[in-house]
């Protein structure tokens, strides 16, 4: 027994890290408390109905259990504003409201440690609870703006709006199943994908604005461009709210601190207005979400509208006064995957323009500048290469959708290479009945989250068994009955008596890029970016 170590995702802070955190939560906390906002503290401990109640869609996995006396199961809170609106919709008298309350406290979830996330958060934000509209939008986005501003921070934040894409979408009327794949395609900015679910909707009206939103992001320019490709009237109506929020918050001063990002599309069930997400420098993530919720309250008893944002006070103070969020500056890094994607990918830099010389004599050596530009190469293996772009250290990497279908993460996956062409597919031994019998099927495989993905929609109970390399071995051996592979050619199947007995998913090099610069660096990202479409061109 090691009795030493935090449980994961925990840790502790010392001296320094600690004053530094404690500075940045005494300048918001002066902030909220001069705009009126008056602190509360809720327990640490909930039912766990509360937040399935509140919030059916959010997964329980990440919320950390226990149970009290009676045996009823209590989680430790994994968010803030849930309890807020419990507290606001069943103890505050009607003479409180409009409410105006802020917290610090932490929200506690489970993660996985080898991922870099933290599952304990101390989070800073303010609810405004009981006023509705502009005045009040205004009013809890303004406490964002001066909140960062008065951490120091260079940060900016960018607006959406949930009312953008439920009007598109309802107006397309698909099944909810391909509202949520076009929605979270518009998410990853994930554009090729994008454009292929939406292909069969061409002359519908709501297509050209739908396949543009992951584009839309930027200046007031964007919210023009958004007019001129669609006339749905929820949509428009949103584009107009947003125009009259930028202008308001540039006369407050914060022009250069402001952004328009039409495809914000997350929870969108929770969502009902406005929505916008801060990034600062340093921190590859977002550091401060927020938006309108008018729904939550309701689910307490007392229909409420409310508005709000919560900031990530340790990842806000990493990010620290030093970081700039200025356009341009510094370099572009890309992470490149080492072996089967490698020499397509250096091709294409060398087709693109790029001096990569140095790359290609031998040597041990990890970070390449390419001459003559601002980017910087680094090699690593798949699965690092979406770990340091998630983690904003690198802004973009080429990595395989294999790997990003194992791993999952935040980033955007904005193009679809082309090459590194293969597929997912379930193969077994030839004529082998996977699915007969009553036994349950024993899949060997390298990718145990697809693996389980796969079958889990296909309503199949399987057994995995994760296998490091040369997973064909395993039904050979008669360890499984199957396996879930990569096939390219086929002949490591053919060799060895095996056949796909059904396909997975198609596999190809995609591009992607960290939240963050996406964001922060978006002219030398879209440079760049242009620069690779043109050498796959070639
Ligand atoms: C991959 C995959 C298959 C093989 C498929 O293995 O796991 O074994 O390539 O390619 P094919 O259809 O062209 O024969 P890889 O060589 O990457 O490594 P591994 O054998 O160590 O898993």
């Amino acid at each position: 027994m090691n009795y030493i170590s935090t449980p994961e995702g925990t840790r502790d802070l010392l001296f320094t890290a600690t004053r530094a955190l404690r500075n940045t939560e005494q300048c918001i906390r002066a902030t909220l408390e001069k705009r009126g906002y008056e602190e509360i503290i809720t327990p640490v401990m909930e039912y766990y109905d509360v937040f399935r109640h509140a919030n059916p869609a959010q997964s329980q996995e990440v919320m950390v259990k226990a149970s009290d006396r009676n045996g009823r199961i209590c989680v430790m809170r994994p968010d803030n504003t849930t309890p807020i609106a419990r507290v606001a919709a069943s103890r505050f008298p009607d003479e409180a409201f409009p409410a105006h309350i802020y917290y610090c406290q932490n929200v506690i979830r489970a993660v996985a440690d080898d991922h870099g996330h933290r599952g304990e958060v101390l989070q800073i934000g303010a609810e405004l609870i009981g006023a509705d509209g502009l005045e009040a939008d205004l009013d809890i986005l303004s406490a964002a703006f001066d909140a960062l501003a008065g951490a120091g921070a260079g940060f900016r934040i960018e607006l959406g709006h949930a009312g953008i894409y439920k009007g598109l979408i309802s107006s397309l009327g698909v099944p909810e199943e391909t509202a949520e794949e076009i929605r979270r395609l518009i998410e990853t900015k994930s554009f090729a994908a994008l454009g292929d679910i939406l292909e069969p909707y061409r002359d519908r009206e709501a297509y050209r604005a739908l396949k543009a939103m992951p584009q839309l992001f930027g200046g007031a320019e964007v919210l023009e461009e958004a007019e001129r490709l669609t006339e749905n009237p929820e949509a428009r109506a949103a584009f107009a709210y947003l125009r009259t929020l930028l202008e308001a918050l540039s006369r407050a001063g914060h022009r250069d601190a402001v952004m328009i990002d039409l495809g914000l599309v997350h929870e969108l069930d929770y969502y009902t207005g406005m929505m916008f997400r801060g990034y600062a420098g340093g921190a590859g993530a977002s550091i401060l979400r927020g938006g309108r919720y008018n729904a939550l309250c309701g689910k307490f008893g007392r229909s409420l509208a409310a508005a709000g944002f919560a900031v990530d006070l340790e990842a806000l103070t990493e990010a620290g006064p030093a970081a700039d969020g200025a356009e341009g500056s510094g370099r572009i890094r890309i992470a490149l995957t080492k072996g089967r994607l490698e020499k397509k990918t250096l091709a294409l830099l060398k087709n693109s323009g790029y001096d990569i010389s140095e790359l290609e004599s031998p040597s041990r050596k990890l970070i390449f500048l390419l001459p003559g530009s601002d980017v910087e190469v680094v090699l690593a293996k798949a699965a690092d290469v979406i770990t340091y772009v998630e983690h904003g250290v690198c802004d973009m990497g080429v990595v395989g959708k294999d790997t990003i279908m194992e791993k999952g993460g935040s980033f955007y996956e904005m193009v679809d290479l082309g090459f590194g062409k293969c597929r997912f597919a379930v193969a077994a031994k030839k004529g082998k009945d996977v699915y007969g019998g009553y036994k349950m099927p024993v899949i060997a495989t390298k990718y145990p989250a697809v693996t389980k993905a796969f079958f889990e929609k296909k309503n199949i109970d399987v057994v995995t068994i994760k296998i490091e390399g040369s997973v064909e071995l395993a039904p050979l051996l008669e360890l499984a009955d199957a396996i879930v592979d990569i096939v390219e050619t086929g002949s490591t199947l053919r060799e060895n008596g095996l056949e796909v007995v059904e396909e997975v998913a198609p596999i190809s090099a995609r591009l992607i890029v960290n939240l963050a610069s996406a964001k922060l660096k978006k002219q030398q990202i879209q440079r760049v970016i242009g620069e690779l479409e043109r050498g796959l061109e070639e």
